[in-house]
């Protein structure tokens, strides 16, 4: 990844705060691998202490948000202090509030056996009390250094809410739209999950890991989880090991090389191999190749789930197989405070494999500075101070408003002017309770925005706006399609929110069809029949096949889920306070039977190229050109690409070449473009894609101004994984395109030598 982050600095473009945290040298390590202090305590721990450092928990201090996992008894808090008290547990998650954290932790640095510090983790995906853009919606705006700035914000609440480990982010690359956790990560492009996965590691853990607002950052699942076959949720992960390397497992890497210290393996089995008990993905690969000095936590009851994929036996077997292979920490099944003395004293684990993760799981702790200072993010005053802090919710809208894509713009319908008569329709439109979206699992309700509300504070005192809901978000509602049109009808234009609810993706949210729920695409099409012109914002986690009404209205949004601030976001890009910037992180397929379908496939021996779909890689019933592709997005003003050059035709040795394309605003308004370079390598001892994404560049353009937008290309950035796993460059030609989106431009030609 560094070639990427040296290439990415020598971009013309590039903002120079993006530059300078790239080149910030503070980030997190851990100490020596030998440290006086942990070897003594090391030596001092009984087996049963040992287990327990190895075993988290859910907290049940946790009072508010939505269940994230299944079948959770937690345990009473009188015995979770006992467990403390005894040494066996390292931490707890998901739990919130400083005072029963500064009591727990009391607990364990004046009770427990050895003093040692617990750790207190928590899901925090897209903010905390502020709630950002869920992770796939801010990829959207293609920069990075917004996502650093969110988790940096989010790192300061969740710390201030007692929270020292972030699950996140979810660095999985997903290429099926069913799958519904496509929402927490960056979508389906690599490179552009490297960029995305490093920038939220730097937020979370900021400059100083031990800092009272740093976090330590999870990167999950590892891995290949967003690769699960059909979509469905903690299914097989069909995968090549050169595809596993190619796509899967680089935004780890990238997460690694910027100092994350932690990874979750994920629920999936590889080959038949369950990542828990994966001992060449946990240890060869992720120890050995990726030089990661960090720990690994399980996921969810993952180790005793080893028993129902019918690759452990039994509560034993399992432990032996996820500690042997490298999975440090336990979570919440228990079986290793269970079963793993035993194991030790029957010779079938051996004490110095569990010293190891004992000693991954300490130095941790210690990099957070939690032996230093237990109570570090455990401070009352924070908690009352740090939360919900004016500059958080600011950040939250600039956020929200740069995560949305304007994907159709027909006749220039939008922006729209606030005197307009509008019938804002949809069953989210007045509903607190669904806008913090997928995964936020500590939102505060009360303080969204919703659509009404934004487009209210927009229009002021004398809006002349109609509200309604026309149905709920997966049922019919009596009467309510009938009052929708008639606010239409009272109105000169319908602005309809419409799509998923929060519930409708996320963990175990796979969907068969990725489509707008029949009873809201009923109401959109009593809606177009009114004839009324139409704006769509949709929301949704994950690319949705869109069709009638819905696909024919002549404005289209993709506005994701946008978090706290969604209704001001909404409004400022419809009423043109602000203008639309994101690009598709994810492919908008024509249909869903088309899933998987991501721009980056490899080329077939039958592309259908011309007219003529004969004999060619195609369905019957859609074409095979995405709907909206990856990069796509479009502003209120207008961008044209030309003489695309290359500083020299041959790419020779270690050296670079540039190439650079003239953009012009040929709109009247200010336009904020996003420049993407792609590749493809045309002969290769291996398929390649048909266009990979190498790089981005953001560029600001007043009505008719131009700029020529420069890109520095290098061997690295043409190479591929090998089936003996190395990563190489083969020469020969190779086509360039700097396009506006994954389908557009005219490639020049270029050779490595
Ligand atoms: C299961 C999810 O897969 C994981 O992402 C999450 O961090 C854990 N549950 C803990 O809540």
């Amino acid at each position: 990844m560094t070639g990427h982050v040296s290439r990415r600095m020598l971009l013309k473009g590039a903002s120079l705060s993006a530059i300078s945290i790239m080149l910030s040298p503070a980030f997190a390590r851990v100490g020596p691998v030998r440290d006086a202090r942990i070897e003594r305590l090391i030596a001092a721990m009984t087996l049963e202490e040992k287990a327990g450092q190895l075993s988290i928990f859910s907290d049940p201090s946790r009072v508010d948000g939505p269940p994230v996992n299944p079948g959770l008894v937690a345990q009473s808090m009188a015995t979770v202090q006992r467990e403390i008290a005894a040494g066996r547990m390292t931490g707890l998650y998901n739990g919130i509030g400083v005072a029963a954290g500064r009591e727990l932790q009391r607990v364990a640095v004046e009770q427990g056996p050895h003093r040692i510090p617990l750790i207190f983790a928590g899901d925090v995906i897209h903010g905390m009390k502020t709630t950002f853009p869920v992770p796939l919606g801010e990829a959207a705006s293609f920069d990075p250094e917004l996502a650093r700035r969110t988790a940096r914000a989010a790192a300061v609440e969740a710390s201030a809410k007692g929270i020292q480990w972030v699950f996140a982010p979810m660095v999985d690359v997903a290429r099926d739209q069913r799958w519904g956790r496509v929402v927490e990560g960056a979508g389906e492009d690599t490179w552009l999950g490297c960029q995305f996965a490093a920038a939220r590691v730097r937020g979370f853990q900021g400059d100083d890991l031990t800092a009272e607002d740093s976090v330590l950052a999870c990167p999950k699942h590892f891995a290949g989880y967003g690769a699960v076959m059909g979509g469905m949720d903690y299914n097989t992960a069909d995968i090549p090991e050169t595809t596993l390397r190619e796509t899967h497992l680089p935004p780890f890497k990238a997460a690694f090389d910027v100092g994350a210290l932690s990874t979750m393996a994920s629920f999936n089995d590889i080959a038949g191999v369950p990542s828990t008990g994966n001992h060449h993905l946990l240890t060869d690969i992720l120890r050995g190749e990726m030089g990661f000095a960090g720990l690994v936590v399980s996921d969810y009851t993952a180790d005793a789930e080893m028993i129902a994929h019918g690759f452990a036996a039994d509560g034993p077997d399992a432990v032996v197989k996820a500690l042997n292979a490298g999975c440090d920490i336990s979570m919440q099944s228990g079986l290793y405070n269970a079963h793993l003395p035993a194991l030790v004293r029957s010779g079938r684990i051996a004490m110095k494999t569990v010293d190891t993760a004992v000693r991954r799981v300490l130095r941790v702790k210690q990099a957070l500075g939690l032996f230093d200072n237990p109570y570090r993010s455990l401070d009352l005053a924070r908690e009352a101070r740090d939360v919900r802090l004016p500059a958080a919710i600011a950040l939250a809208r600039e956020a929200a408003v740069k995560s949305v894509v304007l994907l159709k713009n027909d006749g220039d319908l939008l922006p729209l002017s606030t005197t307009a008569k509008i019938a804002l329709i949809g069953p989210c439109v007045s509903d607190k309770g669904d806008m913090p979206g997928p995964w936020a699992s500590f939102p505060d309700f009360a303080s969204c925005v919703t659509p009404e509300a934004g487009f209210r504070a927009a229009m002021g005192p004398t809006a002349r706006l109609e509200i309604a809901r026309g149905c709920d978000y997966e049922a019919p509602l009596a009467g309510g399609i009938a009052r929708a049109v008639a606010a239409a009808k009272a109105a000169d234009v319908i602005v309809l929110v419409i799509g998923e609810s929060a519930r409708m993706s996320g963990e175990a949210q796979a969907r068969v069809e990725i489509t707008i729920p029949a009873p809201q695409q009923a109401l959109a099409e009593a809606l177009a029949a009114t004839g009324r012109p139409m704006v769509v914002l949709l929301r949704h986690g994950r690319a949705l096949a869109l069709s009638g009404a819905v696909r024919n209205a002549p404005a289209i949004l993709a506005t994701w889920f946008l978090g706290s601030e969604t209704g001001h976001a909404m409004a400022d890009i419809v009423f043109g306070a602000a203008a639309p910037q994101g690009r598709l992180p994810v492919s908008f397929p024509q249909a869903s039977g088309q899933e998987p379908f991501f721009y980056d496939h490899r080329t077939t021996g039958r592309p259908q190229l011309g007219a003529d779909p004969a004999w060619k890689a195609r369905y019957r019933e859609v074409t095979t050109e995405a709907l909206y592709p990856f990069g796509h997005g479009l502003s209120y003003a207008t961008a044209r690409y030309s003489g695309t050059t290359v500083s020299a035709p041959i790419l020779a040795g270690d050296g670079a070449i540039t190439v650079s394309a003239l953009v012009s605003n040929t709109g009247k308004r200010r336009l904020h473009e996003v420049a993407q370079l792609y590749v493809h390598d045309k002969v290769a001892s291996l398929t390649q894609p048909v266009r990979v994404l190498k790089g981005i560049s953001h560029l600001d353009l007043d009505p008719g101004q131009r700029a020529r937008v420069a890109f520095t290309l290098t061997r690295a950035d043409l190479a591929f994984v090998h089936p003996d796993a190395r990563r190489f460059a083969e020469p020969g030609a190779f086509d360039v395109w700097v396009a506006p989106s994954s389908v557009a431009g005219i490639p020049v030609s270029i050779v490595l030598d």
